[in-house]
């Protein structure tokens, strides 16, 4: 099939405003527990999986251990269902003694012994989703005893809270974690909460308060829960690219890589999208039995590569006909006013094997005239084609899968003669 991508203007919008607490310069990277965890509080018959400090203490050695930490994973995020029914009588929240019995100052000094970050959630209404004390009334106690326990980031949730009243509440723990003295990364939910109430967020004000935040349904552990939000993110394009940039992200939830919802192309799919998105890189899955096809995924140091670019520009969706969708993010190097990109061909289509998809380099806005050296990044090996803007670049992209490279500016002469390659293929 051929395709003739249009290709749309870009305006990137240089914006001033972002939380200054200097922190998440590019995008988070780490695990954090809920969508594989949940709130499991059940230690007495499912001891290795259940909400505990030996829970975050297994992730941290594999982080460590294993790869991890050094391609970025760095934060250990602990969500719903950690503290005790209720607060201590000076109005402190309090890890489950049963089963935290070490306190969280002594989790977090275990993970940052091996190098990591400490994560920790709560919620800005009156209890946690899950009906655990929450941080209403109490933001100022609430930071500064995250900021005692020597904790890296807070994932501040939305339940009990009235999404109406959010742009006065959220920033109020903004102010809370200042004053505490404590860098400590600033997760919100805001925007999520508003949006399922019909309202539009007001991102400059979010962007102002907020380090990263929500902006659609939590993910599930299945492909359906992927689409959805992949179309949430292609319909709302022109409001979140605006909104995200160095110190302030949109995040489209954890990556489910590695659990038993997605096939490997639809794994690669995930990864290839969250890098397109900019997104925050927190897995979500039991590191301690990762199947070798999920790690290599989770592991691609050159798609890691797009996601944390320096730049911090989102991508967006250029192309989307018969159930392909071409999207592009623009990347350093730049040269003149021109950048390089990472591509992504998505074919959605649920039947059938491999499409071919056919489109110059101008026609997906990649103008240089003195070209492009082209990498596939799933198959990094393989040496870059060098393409000018009338060639041709050819990619096969299976059904569910994804086809992702990156275009880098090229320091070579033009060449004279056009010429088309088949640049990519399926495996
Ligand atoms: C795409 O380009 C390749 C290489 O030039 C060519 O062999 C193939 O027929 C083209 N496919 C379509 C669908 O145009
Ligand atoms: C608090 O805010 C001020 C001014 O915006 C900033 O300079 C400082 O670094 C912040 N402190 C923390 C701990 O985030
Ligand atoms: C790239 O070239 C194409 C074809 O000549 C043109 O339509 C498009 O506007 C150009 N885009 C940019 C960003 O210069």
């Amino acid at each position: 099939m051929k395709l003739a991508p249009c290709f749309v203007v870009l305006a990137f919008l240089a914006t001033a405003y972002s939380l200054n607490n200097g922190l998440a310069g590019t995008p988070p990277m780490g695990w954090l527990s809920w969508e594989r965890f949940l709130c499991n509080v059940d230690c007495d018959h499912d001891p290795q999986n259940c909400i505990s400090e030996r829970l975050y203490k297994d992730m941290a050695d594999r982080l460590a251990h294993d790869g991890f930490k050094e391609l970025g994973y760095e934060y250990v995020n602990i969500d719903d269902c950690w503290s005790d029914k209720s607060r201590d009588p000076n109005g402190q929240l309090v890890a489950d003694p049963k089963r935290f019995p070490s306190g969280i100052k002594a989790l977090a000094d275990y993970v940052h012994s091996k190098g990591l970050k400490l994560g920790i959630y709560q919620d800005c209404g009156s209890k946690t989703c899950a009906g655990y004390p929450g941080s209403a009334d109490h933001f100022e106690i609430d930071a500064q005893t995250f900021a005692d326990w020597n904790v890296d980031m807070l994932k501040l949730d939305g339940c009990y809270a009235d999404p109406k009243d959010m742009d006065n509440i959220y920033p109020q723990m903004t102010k809370a974690l200042n004053s505490s003295g404590r860098s400590i990364v600033f997760s919100c939910s805001w925007p999520d909460y508003q949006r399922a109430e019909g309202m539009k967020p007001n991102y400059k004000l979010i962007g102002e308060n907020c380090n990263l935040w929500r902006n659609f349904d939590d993910i599930a552990d299945s492909w359906k829960s992927v689409l959805s939000i992949i179309d949430y993110y292609a319909a709302n394009q022109d409001d979140l690219i605006a909104a995200a940039g160095p110190g302030k992200w949109n995040d489209p939830d954890m990556l489910i890589i590695g659990n038993f919802g997605l096939s490997f192309h639809q794994a690669k799919a995930q990864m290839a999208l969250w890098a397109i998105f900019a997104a925050p890189l927190l897995m979500s899955n039991d590191l301690r039995a990762l199947e070798p096809k999920f790690k290599i995924i989770l592991t691609n140091k050159h798609i890691i590569g797009v996601n944390q670019d320096p730049l911090g520009l989102m991508g967006r969706r250029i192309y989307n006909q018969q159930n392909i969708e071409i999207w592009t993010r623009p990347v350093t190097p730049t040269k003149d006013s021109y950048y390089s990109y990472a591509v992504v061909f998505f074919n959605r289509r649920d039947m059938g094997s491999a499409v071919e998809v056919n489109t110059t380099m101008s026609g997906i806005g990649l103008n240089y005239s003195e070209g492009y050296d082209v990498q596939d990044l799933f198959r990094w090996w393989r040496s870059p084609v060098h393409l000018n803007p009338e060639d041709t670049l050819s990619v096969k992209v299976n059904p569910s899968s994804v086809v992702m490279v990156k275009a880098k500016i090229s320091k070579k002469k033009t060449r004279n003669i056009p010429y088309t390659r088949t640049a990519i293929f399926n495996y």
